[in-house]
C-alpha cells in the first residue's frame, strides 16, 4: 500500500469509532495512523501496520508516546463580525442581562451596525484570524453562519467572506446563512417586510453560498411562527436546516426542529422530555454550547440526562460570537461541557469529534479517525484524552494536522499568521502559505 502520511509513536488513539477500539471513544493503544492523498487508510495498534510504501515527499511524524485524536470539528461558530461588545460582557458580570442588553439597542443589534460599517477586507481579517485561532486549538472543521449583516448586501457579503476563508485556510468550513438571526432594527414595526426581504431577494442571493439555513428563535429574537417560514423557504433553496432553539426560555424552538427534521437544534438550555424524544425521532443532533451557556450565568446547562434518556446524538460547538461567548478554542468547550454542563470526558470528545462531524453533515468523513475519513488529527500534548478536561487554560494541540497536511505545530499555524495577528482594519486576510508544509521527522519504519 502506497502512503503519503505516516504517523507512528501514538500512545493513545482515540479514533472516535467504537468499531475500531476499546468503549465509546474507540481506543487503541501503541498506534499508527496512515494516510494517502489526505484520507486515512489505517488507524490502529502500531503492530498491526499493513505493508506499506512511503511516498518520497511523505509526512513522517512520530507522536512520542502522546495522545492522538481526529481534529474538533466546530458545530456552531458566528465567525463573520466586526467590532467588539467587551463592556456588555463587563456590564453582565455587574448583572445586566444579555436580553436587557439587546432590548435597549444593544447586543446583536450592535454587532449588526459595526458589521455593516466594515470593509470587506476589515471583515475577512477578523474572521480569518478567529479561523487560524480555532486551527491552532485544533479545530480541522468548522461551522460559521452569517447574521451580522441583516441586509442583502451584508449577509451575501459574510457568506463571501466565509468562501474566501474556505479557499485560503486548510481548515474545512462549512457556511450557515442566518439572515434570521434577528429582524433589524429598522424592520422593527415591520416584521414580516423584513421576512419577505429574506425570502424574496436574500435566500436567491445567499443560498449558492450556503449548505445550511438556520433561525435564532427565541425570545427577543424570531418567534416559531417566523422560523418556521424562514426554515421552509430555506429549503425550498436547496440548504439544509438548523435551528437556534430553547436558549433563552422555552419557546416551542426545540419541537420546530425536530417537526420540520433539522440536521442540528442548537443551545436547548430549556428541553424536556417531549422534546427530547422527537429530537431523537427525528435524527436531529443537539449541539450543546457550553462556553455560551457558562458564560450567560444564569447557572443553567442543557439538561443532559433528559438528552441521555431519549437517546439524543450530542454535539459540541464554541458558538465564537462576540456577545455570548467569544471564544475559538474547542479544547475549552470539551472542558466546560464536563465540569458546567455535565458530559463525561468520554462523551464530551465524542461530541467534539464524531457528534460534531453529524451536526454539520460531515459524518463519517470528519471526527473520526478511521479508513475512509479524512486524516485530520491533533496530537496532544499530554498522554490521554483526559488532559483536555484536566490540564485547564493551556492549549494542548501540539501539531494540527488537515487532510494529512501539519497546518501548526506548538501552537502556531504554519506559516504566515502572525504578520496578520493584531493588525486592526485593512490588515491582509490571514496567509497560510504553502498548503502542503511537511513534517519530515525520523525515518519511514
Ligand atoms: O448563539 N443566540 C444567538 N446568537 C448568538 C449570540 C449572538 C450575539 O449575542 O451576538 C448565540 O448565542
Ligand atoms: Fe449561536
Amino acid at each position: 500500500m502506497r502512503v503519503d502520511f505516516l504517523l507512528t509513536g501514538v500512545g493513545q488513539l482515540v479514533t472516535a469509532d467504537p468499531a475500531l477500539g476499546e468503549g465509546p471513544l474507540g481506543l487503541v493503544e501503541r498506534a499508527a495512523v496512515a494516510a494517502a492523498a489526505g484520507t486515512v487508510v489505517y488507524a490502529g495498534p502500531q503492530a498491526g501496520l499493513p505493508d506499506l510504501t512511503l511516498a518520497e515527499d511523505a509526512t513522517r511524524l512520530d507522536a512520542a508516546g502522546q495522545a492522538v485524536l481526529p481534529g474538533f470539528v466546530d458545530a456552531h461558530t458566528h465567525l463573520v463580525f466586526a467590532g467588539d461588545r467587551a463592556d456588555e460582557f463587563a456590564a453582565r458580570l455587574r448583572g445586566v442581562g444579555y436580553e436587557e442588553a439587546l432590548a435597549a439597542g444593544g447586543g446583536i443589534h450592535r454587532t449588526v451596525r459595526a458589521t455593516r460599517a466594515a470593509s470587506d477586507a476589515e471583515l475577512e481579517a477578523a474572521a480569518g484570524r478567529r479561523l487560524a485561532e480555532a486551527a491552532r486549538h485544533g479545530t480541522t472543521t468548522l461551522e460559521a453562519k452569517s447574521g451580522y449583516g441583516l441586509t442583502v448586501d451584508d449577509e451575501r457579503r459574510s457568506l463571501e467572506v466565509l468562501a474566501s476563508l474556505a479557499a485560503s485556510s486548510p481548515v474545512e468550513v462549512v457556511p450557515t446563512f442566518l439572515g434570521a438571526h434577528l429582524v433589524p432594527a429598522e424592520f422593527s414595526g415591520a416584521r414580516a417586510a423584513y421576512l419577505d426581504l429574506l425570502e424574496r431577494d436574500m435566500l436567491p442571493v445567499c443560498a449558492p453560498l450556503a449548505e445550511f439555513v438556520d433561525a435564532f428563535c427565541d425570545r427577543g429574537a424570531l418567534t416559531v411562527a417566523e422560523s418556521r417560514r424562514v426554515l421552509e423557504a430555506g429549503r425550498r433553496h436547496g440548504l439544509r436546516l438548523k435551528l437556534h432553539a430553547n436558549e433563552l426560555g422555552s419557546t416551542g424552538g426545540a419541537a420546530l426542529a425536530a417537526e420540520l427534521g433539522c440536521v442540528s437544534a442548537d443551545h436547548l438550555l430549556h428541553l424536556d422530555e417531549q422534546e427530547a424524544k422527537a429530537l431523537a425521532a427525528a435524527g436531529t443532533v443537539a449541539v450543546l454550547l457550553p462556553g455560551t451557556s457558562f458564560l450567560l450565568r444564569t447557572g443553567r446547562a442543557a439538561p443532559v440526562q433528559v438528552l441521555r434518556d431519549a437517546g439524543v446524538t450530542m454535539a459540541l460547538g464554541t458558538d465564537c460570537n462576540p456577545g455570548t461567548c467569544y471564544c475559538e478554542s474547542m479544547q475549552l468547550v470539551v472542558a466546560l461541557a464536563c465540569v458546567h454542563g455535565g458530559l463525561t470526558p468520554e462523551e464530551a470528545v465524542l461530541a467534539a469529534t464524531d457528534g460534531a462531524a453529524r451536526a454539520v453533515g460531515r459524518a463519517g468523513r470528519a471526527g473520526r479517525l478511521a479508513p475512509g475519513s479524512a486524516c485530520d488529527l491533533v496530537v496532544l500534548a499530554g498522554r490521554s484524552y483526559l488532559d483536555l478536561v484536566y490540564h485547564l487554560g493551556v492549549n494542548l494541540a501540539a501539531l494540527v494536522v488537515k487532510d494529512g497536511t501539519v497546518i501548526a505545530r506548538d501552537g502556531a499555524v504554519d506559516r504566515g499568521v502572525r504578520g496578520a495577528h493584531g493588525a486592526e482594519g485593512g490588515s491582509p486576510p490571514v496567509d497560510w502559505g504553502v498548503r502542503r508544509a511537511h513534517g519530515a521527522e525520523g525515518s519511514p519504519g
